[in-house]
């Protein structure tokens, strides 16, 4: 018997994200695309109708998606105008259902001619990406409900130049300030101009916000760590930016527990409990998004939760995933944050960037030996009767 029904606020929004390079396949044309090649990825560049009807028939009323730069300006003089017509036509698509659309500028993947001329690491890479959203933004704008400028800066800087997993691949942590100074200036140059073009836009940027905290809380040094990296991970990008956002998107997927570890660099570690895990390995740990969402109060502006998912192929731990988060976030929301929308990763299984196609985040469950057929998980299913209702019972 169920002991209590949270209900969420009027007009809340519910869906799931995707990115371009995940899903749309047939990208060869980008950073990306020759070491760590998607194929077909889910064939979303021609299947999107199909999956749309998916995201309708579970409810869903709005769908996050992103632009493959590298497909509208496939060299640095040229707009390629079939592309934006796609683009246009997948959002008109939406509209025909009554979803509304976030649209992600930037996730993950450079043009190559960008690339080649440095990437991330270009002093012109602000303007590239200026140019590239004028473009956009003045032939698109009328269909977006929301713009999202970058999805995750911060963890980009992470993995393609402190790791080197991630396009260029590169260890040289001396290359980070650089990076994280073009990122904060691309964001501030594609805020004006989008607003320039319409001012009543609404523009932000997806950030991954990890709960972090103390490994043992009584040490003062663990306790000075965590803040200082608390700060850098979640804050530092949004105080840079200084308020150049309409709305603040959240992607909750990590708890940190962090440790000093003073004789062994970098002299701290990660060390979780685990005690529940999902295929990635990463630890399952709900109430941190509580944590996360509380911290961001104190910036006063509407917030949705862009990303929050798993990876769980046997669908055995999703249902009961995206209830606990939702949750903690209802728990927010009382507590008075200005939560505006749920979006989960993801809606299909796609392309989990190095880990490839092993990896499953689907809601709907993509069968890549079998024409991409899709299939409908249970926990997708569940999840929209909460889509559908507004509310859930726990
Ligand atoms: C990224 C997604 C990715 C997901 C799971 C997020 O940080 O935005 O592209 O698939 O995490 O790793």
């Amino acid at each position: 018997m169920p002991k209590k029904i949270l209900i969420f606020p009027k007009n809340f929004l519910w869906g799931a994200a995707v990115s371009s390079y995940q899903v749309e396949g047939g990208i060869d044309n980008c950073d990306w695309s020759e070491n760590f090649p998607a194929g077909q990825a889910c064939d979303y560049e021609h299947k999107y109708e199909q999956y749309f009807d998916l995201a309708k028939e579970l409810n869903h009323n709005v769908h996050r998606f992103s632009l493959e730069w590298s497909r509208i300006q496939p060299s640095e003089g040229k707009f390629d105008r079939n592309e934006i017509q796609r683009y246009r036509k997948m959002l008109l698509a939406l509209r025909r259902r009554n979803i509304k659309s976030m649209v992600t500028i930037w996730h993950y993947t450079l043009p190559l001619w960008v690339s080649e001329k440095g990437g991330l690491e270009n002093l012109k890479f602000p303007e590239y990406f200026e140019n590239f959203t004028k473009f956009v933004s003045e032939e698109l704008d009328d269909l977006v409900d929301f713009w999202i400028t970058l999805n995750e800066p911060m963890v980009y800087i992470s993995l393609g130049y402190i790791e080197g997993r991630f396009p260029p691949q590169k260890k040289n942590p001396f290359l980070v300030p650089l990076i994280f100074f073009n990122f904060i200036r691309a964001h501030k140059k594609a805020y004006k101009a989008i607003h320039e073009f319409n001012s009543n836009a609404k523009v932000g940027t997806a950030q991954n916000y990890s709960f972090t905290d103390a490994y043992n809380e009584k040490s003062l040094i663990n306790k000075i760590i965590v803040n200082i990296s608390n700060f850098v991970s979640n804050h530092s990008f949004l105080r840079f930016i200084n308020k150049h956002y309409d709305f603040i998107g959240v992607n909750y997927y990590f708890h940190n527990r962090i440790r000093f570890t003073p004789f062994s660099f970098p002299f701290i570690k990660i060390d979780n409990e685990n005690k529940r895990v999902s295929d990635m390995n990463w630890e399952i740990f709900p109430k941190g998004i509580y944590f996360v969402l509380k911290e961001m109060k104190k910036y006063n502006t509407p917030i949705y939760i862009t990303e929050n998912g798993l990876a769980d192929k046997t669908d055995k731990k999703r249902s009961e995933f995206i209830k606990e988060h939702l949750e903690w976030t209802h728990k927010a929301i009382k507590e008075g944050v200005n939560v505006k929308g749920y979006l989960h990763w993801s809606l299909l299984d796609n392309f989990e960037w190095d880990s490839g196609f092993v990896k499953r985040f689907g809601l709907v469950e993509i069968d890549y030996n079998n024409g991409l057929e899709a299939k409908i998980r249970q926990s997708a299913r569940d999840y929209a009767e909460i889509c559908k209702n507004n509310e859930m019972s726990i």
